[in-house]
């Protein structure tokens, strides 16, 4: 299944009784298999978690760690945007020229790389010499 149909699927499981937005997003893995994540809230908000994170989540758990393509998909009047925390997130696992595809369900879509996303990203190298 392609990463647009995994994201999209998935996304008709996403719990979001109180946005009522329902993201789906699925990631490449370097092995080529593609693992899903959806949004995940709570009554207690700062306890969900997003469609990201949960597909990044999947593939951690599957013993993956480099990603190579996303996709995020929900519905609205334009491309959903992953939040900052899920730059950072998409970052650890993905190279800077990663493709991320951000998705209406219309259809829409435009891509961005993750170093066009979060540019001057937190990382290894700012530590070194510690
Ligand atoms: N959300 C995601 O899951 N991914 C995004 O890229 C943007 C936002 C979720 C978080 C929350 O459950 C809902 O969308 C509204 O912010």
């Amino acid at each position: 299944m392609s990463l647009k149909n995994v994201a999209l699927e998935v996304r008709e499981n996403a719990h979001a009784p109180y946005s009522r937005f329902k993201v789906g997003a699925a990631v490449r893995a370097a092995s080529g298999t593609v693992y899903a994540g959806c949004n995940v809230e709570n009554i207690a908000s700062p306890e969900g978690t997003c469609a990201e994170a949960g597909a990044i989540a999947a593939m951690v758990a599957a013993g993956e760690t480099r990603l190579t393509e996303v996709y995020v998909v929900a519905a609205g009047p334009q491309p959903v945007t992953p939040c900052g925390g899920c730059r950072q997130k998409l970052a650890e696992f993905g190279a800077g020229d990663v493709r991320v595809t951000m998705a209406t369900t219309d259809g829409a879509e435009t891509a961005m790389t993750i170093n066009e996303l979060l540019p001057g990203a937190f990382g290894a190298g700012h530590m070194t010499g510690n």
